[in-house]
């Protein structure tokens, strides 16, 4: 297996822009498109090699751009479509890719497409949405819940029906039943294709196909009381057989353009999230894998979850993994400082496409939000209980002065306190920043095979130390990380141990030879080349 058999998601690594938080060029407080092109030498700096952007679409911004009112167009905040086909032909110049967020389950309440369909019962468009009778009782037609509290069924006065939303009532959820729906989607999709986007990641792809006879959803017999959705299983309203159809349908679109690829959304037990490849590799590219994210952080629990992951993937599932994203606490805030240098250096040396989240690779932290300043409604409709997710998605600190060199106006989300000694200008230069770490860990990946596509072998898991092996065509690199605070020491038992250590967490063993054992601090981990 070479690296030319490979294609570029597989080989190479997905950074998210969040394009609100990132970077804004027209002083307005929200990021925007320019500001992303001018920062795309950062980025290629950085040694990405492809950008997911979230959604930059027109949209009312109920759930910031996730609540989408046209599929092929751009919101002024961030510009225009000339500003986008700008962009992303920087983008390809640089030999990078452009990812854009796809958001098929739902649309806005204000998309022409709802507009149409709530007019009337025998509207055209009626049956693009989800419309029921109201209950016996006269209440919703079942127990569904959304998202973001409450019955996911919002009443509509004009025709006496409930349109369902697993999301805000202000994002319906779309019919993929109808085929129509699938055939207008597949057209926005190849809008954005014929511009040369190279793929999408698709918004909460488990969630497209409900249950045809609106079954009540069984109670969760975990239920912990935290957040009011979990009070029922997703039984009837996710991961529905019939999804998988609509996925190798949309993985057809894609198929009729030369290398791109999609990535969907889903948070699945990976026993359920593999299927989501398709029987043949008809489904998606590859199924979003968020293990490291939701797992407790520890090296039984981690490298369980990789052997396992390995164990359960079908010969044609390429392996990816995920640190953060923003709807999730920082990788920072998650472990701490220390052990997010730790998961930088596990992210990237794992086999499977590394998806990084903008700004986790200056250390940033969840921002802090006073109640006066939350955005989001995921914190507005279910107050008090952490599920809002402003904090991941406070603006990039580019330097240390007041705005953070983000926004000359007044940023939609406040800038974190600490952005003076977690920004890029400081820590571009300094030789032992977690910046650094992420550039010598993106610049090994890129350089060896072996890191990027090679073989993946579980040596061992003793106390809080995970270590694996990957190699390619004779080369061979041991990765041993600390998961925990005190110093320890790795054993080469399980396999002849004899290299150089080519990054560290810390920063200041480079070029060391090690043997037979490797001593580590707390929180270290070091990666060595084998021979
Ligand atoms: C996905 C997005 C999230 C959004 C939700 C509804 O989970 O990542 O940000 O709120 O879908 O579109």
């Amino acid at each position: 297996m070479a690296l030319d058999t490979h294609e570029w998601w597989q080989k190479g690594i997905i950074y998210q822009v969040y394009p609100r938080s990132f970077s804004d060029a027209d002083g307005d407080g929200v990021g925007d498109l320019n500001g992303v092109r001018s920062k795309l030498d950062y980025v290629e700096w950085l040694g990405v090699d492809a950008v997911w952007l979230s959604p930059i679409y027109p949209s009312p911004m109920a759930d910031f751009g996730y609540d989408i009112s046209d599929y092929c167009g751009i919101h002024p905040l961030f510009g225009t479509l000339e500003d986008f086909d700008a962009l992303l032909s920087d983008v390809h110049a640089l030999g990078m890719h452009l990812v854009l967020d796809l958001v098929p389950n739902h649309s806005s309440d204000e998309h022409a497409w709802f507009i149409e369909s709530r007019q009337s019962r025998t509207n055209p468009k009626r049956d693009w949405y989800i419309w029921q009778d109201p209950g016996p009782n006269g209440g919703p037609p079942n127990n569904w819940l959304s998202n973001f509290g409450g019955s996911a069924w919002q009443f509509d006065e004009a025709t006496g029906q409930y349109y369902y939303h697993a999301f805000l009532a202000k994002q319906p959820d779309l019919n993929w039943r109808n085929r129509e729906v699938r055939a207008a989607m597949y057209d926005a999709m190849r809008f954005w294709l014929d511009r040369g986007v190279d793929g999408f990641r698709v918004d909460v792809i488990w969630h497209m196909v409900k249950d045809e006879e609106f079954r009540d959803n069984p109670p969760n017999p975990d239920f912990q009381g935290h957040n009011p959705y979990h009070e029922f299983l997703e039984t009837h309203t996710t991961d529905q057989p019939e999804v998988h159809d609509v996925i190798s349908e949309m993985r057809a679109v894609l198929d009729e353009y030369p290398a791109r690829m999609m990535v969907g959304e889903i948070y699945l037990p990976v026993e359920r999230l593999v299927t989501y490849y398709g029987e043949g590799g008809e489904g998606v590219h590859m199924p979003f894998n968020f293990q490291l994210v939701t797992l407790p952080w520890n090296a039984a629990a981690i490298s369980k979850a990789v052997n396992h992951y390995e164990a359960a993937l079908p010969s044609y599932g390429w392996p990816n993994w995920v640190l953060g994203n923003h709807d999730q606490s920082r990788i920072a805030s998650r472990v701490g400082d220390a052990q997010a240098r730790v998961a930088a250096v596990l992210l990237l040396t794992l086999r499977g496409t590394p998806t990084m989240y903008f700004g986790d690779e200056i250390g940033m932290h969840d921002g802090q939000v006073p109640p006066d300043r939350v955005r989001d409604p995921a914190e507005l409709n279910v107050p008090g209980k952490g599920l809002g997710r402003d904090p991941q998605r406070t603006p990039m600190h580019w330097n240390g002065e007041p705005k953070a060199g983000f926004t000359t106006g007044d940023p939609w989300l406040p800038i974190a306190a600490d952005h003076d000694v977690r920004n890029v200008e400081l820590e571009r230069d300094d030789a032992t920043s977690i910046l650094t770490l992420y550039r010598e860990l993106i610049a090994l990946r890129r350089r060896e095979p072996a890191l990027s596509i090679g073989a993946y072998q579980h040596v061992s898991t003793n106390g809080g130390v995970f270590a694996f092996q990957r190699s390619e065509e004779g080369r061979r690199f041991l990765i041993v990380l600390n998961f925990g605070p005190d110093a320890t020491t790795f054993q080469c038992d399980h396999i002849p141990c004899r290299g150089r250590i080519a990054v560290d967490t810390h920063l200041d063993r480079k070029g060391n030879r090690v043997e037979g054992t490797i001593s580590l601090r707390g929180d270290e981990a070091v990666v060595v080349e084998l021979g």
